[in-house]
């Protein structure tokens, strides 16, 4: 009987996992750091072995992503150094660790949607911790499968989403980015994507051609801070508010952000056969649950 290890559990990624833990295999354990540090080695190798865990979700994430460029130490702790630590848990205790990455290990100057191929380069202190996190679980011998991820929304915990329906809500217009394109993705579907690639733990012809990868994932599309914003207001109903198309330059914040952080998802759904929402489906969703519960 498989048994389930999600840490950070209380975030947007982990609320959302709760939210389907169904879909999750064997005896789940939710934690976050009042429960489980996962800076704490000994702590995690007692929980792993006590608990038999044989799959680890590690949600947990500084995410800050302008107040890292104040507190690198910091971030690089949980980020950097945390994913190793699981790593080397996972790897002594025989456990599957999927970690989750982020689009801002690039620099958002490619001309086409990043394959986990690409070059990394990241231009901020969040996008270079969560490198090396990458590269610590890469280095460490561990089963791993890393699911690199992009502006990230659900009803949970603070997001772009929750921030732009309240200033909607406050003022009477909403300056927005235009020159950075992604995708947005509903941690939803993030959440049931990952339940689909553990479900496949104990297959080992995943075991060979699924793991020890990098993946890209987001909902499909692509779209500016702008479009999304856009579309977040008209979606919850708010008239009284327009929404202004601005530059970065307009709009100053304390670390840089790829100009293009599209990711190319060809290789998740080919191997996992996944079929992801457009952005603007899940938006629906969520925002009309933001709503039902205000
Ligand atoms: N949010 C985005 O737009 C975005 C975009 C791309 C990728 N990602 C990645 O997606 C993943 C999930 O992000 P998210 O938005 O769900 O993050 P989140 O909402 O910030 O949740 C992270 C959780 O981890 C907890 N945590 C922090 N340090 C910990 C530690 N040492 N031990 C255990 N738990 C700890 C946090 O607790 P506190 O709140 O108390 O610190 C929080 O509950 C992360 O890996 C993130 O880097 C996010």
């Amino acid at each position: 009987m498989a048994s389930t290890l999600i840490t950070g559990a209380n975030g947007q990624l982990g609320r959302s996992l709760r939210e389907i833990a169904g879909k999750l295999p064997g005896t789940l354990h939710f934690t976050d750091i009042g429960e489980l540090d996962i800076c704490d080695k000994s702590a995690l190798n007692e929980y792993v072995k006590t608990n038999h865990i044989d799959i680890i979700i590690n949600c947990a994430a500084y995410t800050a992503v302008d107040k890292a460029e104040d507190e690198p130490e910091i971030a690089a702790m949980i980020n950097s150094r945390a994913p190793g630590i699981l790593a080397e848990t996972a790897r002594e205790n025989g456990a599957l660790l999927v970690h989750i990455s982020t689009d801002y290990v690039f620099d958002g100057k490619g001309p086409r949607p990043y394959k986990e191929s690409d070059r990394t380069s990241p231009t901020s202190v969040y996008g270079k911790t969560k490198l090396a996190g990458e590269k610590a679980i890469e280095e460490s011998g561990c089963r791993y499968i890393i699911i690199r991820t992009a502006w990230l929304y659900s009803e949970y915990g603070n997001n772009f989403a929750k921030t732009i329906i309240r200033l909607a809500k406050e003022r009477d217009v909403v300056s927005v980015v235009f020159d950075q394109t992604g995708t947005p993705t509903y941690a939803g579907d993030l959440a049931d994507a990952i339940a689909e690639v553990v479900s496949h733990k104990d297959d080992p012809e995943f075991h060979k051609k699924g793991e020890n990868r990098i993946y890209h994932f987001s909902n499909e599309g692509v779209c500016s801070w702008y479009d999304f914003a856009l579309e977040i207001v008209e979606r919850a109903g708010i008239k009284t508010a327009t929404v202004k198309p601005v530059t970065s330059d307009q709009f100053p914040s304390k670390a840089s952000r790829p100009a293009y952080s599209v990711l190319d998802k060809g290789q998740i759904k080919n191997i996992y056969g996944l079929t992801i929402p457009h952005w603007k489906i899940p938006l629906k969703k969520c925002i009309d649950s933001l709503n039902n519960n205000r």
